[in-house]
């Protein structure tokens, strides 16, 4: 186990540069085994759940070489279609190559992903999707196998604007026979990305960021390896943006698509914190108590529910009274505990937080529960009155590339203990 031993109170100062987004990553890894070459995937950040995906591929029989951000992916070898429960347990979005392996080799066998810390998160739509295109589906002793002889395009309904169901169906869809439509489709900047990755493969999607995707199925042949650059990781950008305004810094945040910011972006302006934005850039100038602010967590373009923790660390700050109401996922507030040990006071009545801004916070021994609560925590410690200690990083090294060098780098003072 590792922990966080950070003390609080240093105002960050100075330039941060995103690194590449892991939920774009994720997915078109997954997309490269719909091709029979080498894909090239620049950007891909050094985190723990990247690293898994690499071991999802290579357990399937791809040869992967991970130079610095650089990933080669060379899927000629696959010759396996069966996903371990050890690998779907150390990531959920293991998930993410159901639609492709079922594209390319027609079979695959792939351990349940069950629930996690911050909900359920069941499948059903992922498969009913997959189902409606002639896939075959039953689940047995906690796996699902997915068969089909061939795919064939449907129009999809999706319930709700699942990313992984939408992300799942489009790869599936690339090698079906006819045109796949997606409708009530997630939004997300991550889906356009993908499109784009799968285009360049030679796919055809169109739509992706409205919700209706089509997919005009290909051939095999007409596939080939792709070289693509992640776009900048929204949420990391996001967690930056809130922690130099939690310390009433001045931070320039570089390599991020404001334009994917907007949603956080006018909840900070609310909060009257002062941004400004350039092409690739947003600068945060903090300054004194931000004002209380109302958040509602919604898909793409709403608020993020990935960066619910992290404003609610802030708002604990804040001149007033605001409400967070999360409706992504049921349990979403295990930070509240730990935010309440270091002196925040928030009550939740169901699934609504109600923040009462206090003047200081102090450092406490926390814990983070999930990779976005143990960023809240940091963001907490950071403006806390002195010392605090917490526990289980390893969550939050799945989602940010050496978040304390990042900090430490600003001004922070971070360090990381191994047990
Ligand atoms: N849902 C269903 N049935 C399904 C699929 C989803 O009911 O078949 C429900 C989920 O239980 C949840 C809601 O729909 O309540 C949204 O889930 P979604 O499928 O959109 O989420 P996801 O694809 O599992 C991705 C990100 C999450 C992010 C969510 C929402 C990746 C790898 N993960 O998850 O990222 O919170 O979208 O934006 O892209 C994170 O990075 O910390 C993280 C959790």
């Amino acid at each position: 186990m590792q922990r966080f031993m950070i003390c609080g109170g240093n105002r960050l100062k100075g330039m941060v540069r995103v690194s590449g987004s892991k939920n774009a990553t994720l997915p078109i890894l997954a997309a490269t085994i719909l091709n029979n070459g080498k894909s090239i995937i620049r950007g891909a950040p050094g985190l723990r759940d990247v690293s898994v995906m690499k071991d999802v591929l290579t357990s399937l029989g791809a040869k992967i070489i991970w130079d610095n951000q650089n990933m080669e992916v060379d899927a000629s070898q696959i010759n396996s279609s069966e996903i371990s429960e050890y690998l779907t347990r150390r990531m959920r979005a293991s998930n993410l190559v159901l639609g492709a392996l079922l594209g390319r080799f027609g079979r695959i066998k792939i351990s349940y992903p069950g629930g996690c810390q911050i909900g359920s998160r069941p499948m059903n739509l992922h498969l009913k999707g997959l189902r409606a295109m002639g896939a075959d589906i039953y689940e047995r002793f906690g796996y699902i196998i997915a068969e089909a002889k061939k795919l064939v395009g449907a129009d999809i309904h999706l319930d709700l604007p699942s990313v992984g169901a939408t992300e799942n169906i489009m790869m599936a869809a690339v090698l079906a026979e006819g045109v796949t439509s997606i409708r009530n489709a997630a939004k997300e900047p991550e889906i356009v990305d993908l499109q784009n990755f799968l285009n360049k493969m030679g796919a055809g999607v169109k739509g992706a960021g409205t919700d209706n995707i089509k997919i005009e199925g290909v051939k095999p042949g007409d596939l080939k390896p792709a070289v693509h650059a992640v776009i900048p990781d929204r949420i990391e950008a996001g967690t930056h943006l809130v922690a130099a305004a939690v310390t009433g810094g001045e931070v320039t945040v570089k390599n991020v698509i404001p334009e994917h910011l907007e949603p956080l972006l006018a909840k900070l302006r609310e909060a009257n914190i002062d941004i400004t934005a350039g092409d690739d850039w947003l600068k945060l100038a903090g300054a004194g108590r931000v004002r209380a602010v109302d958040i509602k967590t919604m898909p793409y373009p709403g608020f993020p529910s990935d960066m619910q923790p992290q404003m609610m660390a802030l708002l604990s700050l804040a001149e007033g009274t605001s409400v967070i109401t999360e409706t992504i996922f049921e349990n979403r507030f295990k930070h509240v505990g730990e935010l309440r040990r270091m002196g925040a006071d928030i009550k939740v009545e169901g699934q609504s937080a109600i923040i009462t801004g206090v003047p200081k916070i102090t450092g406490a021994c926390v814990e983070a529960s999930d990779l976005r609560a143990g960023a809240a925590l940091v963001i907490a410690a950071l403006a806390a009155e002195d010392g605090t200690v917490l526990e289980n990083v390893e969550h939050i090294d799945r989602g940010y590339e050496q978040l304390e060098a990042k900090y430490n780098a600003l001004g922070a003072r971070i360090i990381r203990v191994h047990d």
